[in-house]
């Protein structure tokens, strides 16, 4: 993990910021950067999740600070958490943005063209600057998406995840088949430093840390 300093570029319409900053502290689909900003009254950091690459750094999913500004200095830590692994044998990759939109999952896309693989988003967040290869399906398709792909990689919220898990226990020959990693976005207000605890996430027989044993989990881990 490296610190520098980096700075906010600009702040998009959509409440992504693109961040400047050096290549070495870019974060990989699913891993997250803790940023400071010099305006902050708050002594606690933003976890910055990237969502597409840019010329001198990343675009950053949203949100960001309201207060964020072009122009301001960030404070930069990272990058932190296990981020999504895509296989280098998947020719058929979904993406399913479960309850939000899917700009923490959008930096495997190009990583997935340069495989040769095909490519379905699927959930019901509009999103634009999306590839006309990749193709998009409602929610309601999340199991055929999930029976077609020989990956899938999900986001969704701690508080959404038994929802999930209810309805992936519907259909247990597809689970079974599939591989398939969950990013779970939680509150991180220590981001791995401090062990406070808010980011835990109970699991049936164990509890684990999404800020540093995730962010990204094994589907069959979540189970
Ligand atoms: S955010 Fe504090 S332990 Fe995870």
């Amino acid at each position: 993990m490296k610190t520098a300093t980096g700075s906010i570029e600009e702040i998009v319409l959509d409440g992504s910021a693109r961040i400047a900053c050096p290549s070495e502290l870019t974060p990989a689909p699913g891993q997250y950067l803790l940023a400071h900003a010099d305006a902050s009254d708050s002594p606690l950091p933003v976890p910055l999740f990237s969502s597409l690459s840019s010329p001198h750094g990343f675009r950053s999913a949203p949100p960001v600070p309201s207060f964020w500004r072009p122009g301001d200095r960030l404070h930069l830590r990272g990058p932190v958490g296990h981020g999504f692994v895509l296989p280098p044998s998947t020719r058929k990759l979904a993406l399913v943005a479960y309850d939000d939109s899917p700009a923490r999952l959008l930096g495997l896309i190009p990583m997935a063209l340069k495989q040769g693989a095909e490519i379905v988003l699927v959930g019901d967040a509009a999103t634009s600057d999306l590839p006309e290869i990749v193709e998009v399906q409602p929610l309601r398709a999340l199991m055929d998406a999930l029976q077609w792909a020989d990956y899938t990689a999900m986001d969704v919220a701690r508080e959404n995840l038994p929802g999930l898990r209810e309805l992936l226990e519907g259909h247990p020959q597809v689970t079974a088949k599939s591989e398939a990693q969950v990013l779970i976005r939680a509150p991180m207000p220590c981001g791995a430093l401090a062990d406070c605890g808010v980011c835990a996430l109970t699991l049936r027989h164990e509890w684990k840390m999404v800020c540093k044993e995730g962010p990204v989990l094994g589907l069959k881990e979540l189970m």
